[in-house]
């Protein structure tokens, strides 16, 4: 053996010889610090004003607009398979039920309000989020009250949306994530949650770092919300500002938030690698937008990659970034794949 040994001869230094180290796929999956689990995935669910409504969406693969009346039995098989997490969004389509101060978003007749509290009796053990924001309810389409030169009312908009978290965590929401981005809206609704004393059962995500950009087309045609005029340049993040996006994640955490979000995902690693820097005491979420979700269908639709390798391959990124909860709307077929 010792004979073998030293004809053995090696180039380099010893310490070039890694591949052992990954040869079997056991060992592969050992090599990441964090390996994805059905428990870190939260599913994006829009949930319609009218009752029996299901409607798929051109422009998000396989995605549906659902009416009240069709979200058990869609969720039955899907928490059948493992499914902990669902993040509702509003989409009202009735008539005239849009206005300029997003009154619909907590009518307790309204698709969240009702949603939220048939989920919570069907499905005691699912964690329920909502997304709160304005601009699925408002008739112009912005995050927020508007001042008469059609910049945002920061204050107004900010004593707005605090109210309709409220309204959503009194409604049984076992979390409310504000994505308006209006300035101090974290502290507002942190103020009010313990006003209301529900601050102790009431998670508070911040949609902290969310930038501006062209990725979230296929939400905005499923939830109605396309802004009527302008864009939302001047209060979601310019797409190079890594330094604000890092004020914004220190601010929102030193105002009571509890898990920081980034958005969207495979685009913005680093600025989930400094959330989870600037906030390693606390979790960090990643949110997989649409805009991300419908370019890794039209790539594997186009004969370029995989879909199942991709979505991994995009999943392991944002993981490795740092965060170690995912929004996404891969999360049926995740169920399934996890299991194989
Ligand atoms: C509402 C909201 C948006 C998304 C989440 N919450 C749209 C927007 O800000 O225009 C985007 C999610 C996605 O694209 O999947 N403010
Ligand atoms: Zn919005």
């Amino acid at each position: 053996a010792s004979t073998a040994a030293t004809s053995v001869s090696i180039s380099g230094d010893i310490s070039s010889q890694l591949h052992g180290g990954y040869h079997h796929p056991l060992a592969r999956a050992w090599q990441a610090e964090r390996q994805l689990t059905k428990s870190m995935l939260i599913y994006p669910l829009f949930v319609s004003d009218l009752e029996d409504d299901e409607t798929l969406i051109p422009s998000l693969p396989g995605q549906y607009r659902r009416g009240l009346n069709k979200l058990v039995p869609f969720l039955e098989p899907l928490v059948r398979k493992g499914l902990r997490s669902v993040i509702l969004f509003g989409v009202p389509l009735k008539p005239g039920v849009k206005d300029a101060l997003g009154t619909a978003a907590d009518d307790p007749q309204g698709p969240v309000m009702q949603a939220i509290r048939l989920i919570k009796q069907r499905f005691p053990q699912l964690f329920i989020v909502v997304d709160v924001c304005l601009c699925e309810y408002t008739s112009h389409g912005h995050c927020g009250i508007l001042r008469d030169d059609s910049t945002l009312n920061n204050q107004l908009s900010v004593d707005r949306i605090s109210d309709v978290a409220i309204a959503y965590a009194l409604a049984g929401a076992h979390c409310v994530a504000p994505s308006d981005m209006n300035d101090g809206r974290i502290r507002a609704i942190k103020l009010k949650l313990i006003e209301e004393g529900i601050a102790h059962k009431t998670l508070l995500m911040s949609y902290a770092a969310k930038f501006s950009g062209c990725l979230y087309g296929p939400f905005r045609d499923a939830a109605g919300s396309v802004p009527s005029f302008g864009d939302r340049k001047c209060y979601q993040l310019p797409p190079g500002g890594r330094g604000l996006a890092r004020r914004a994640i220190t601010r929102d955490i030193g105002e009571g938030a509890d898990i920081i979000m980034v958005k969207p995902a495979s685009q913005y690693l680093d600025i989930i690698s400094d959330a989870k820097e600037l906030g390693r005491d606390l979790p960090v979420a990643a949110y997989h937008v649409s805009g991300e979700f419908a370019m890794v269908h039209a790539g594997a639709k186009a004969g370029v990659f995989d879909l199942k390798t991709m979505a991994f391959e995009v999943t392991e990124g944002i993981l490795r970034a740092g965060a170690t909860i995912i929004v996404s709307y891969f999360t049926p077929e995740f169920l399934d794949w996890l299991d194989n």
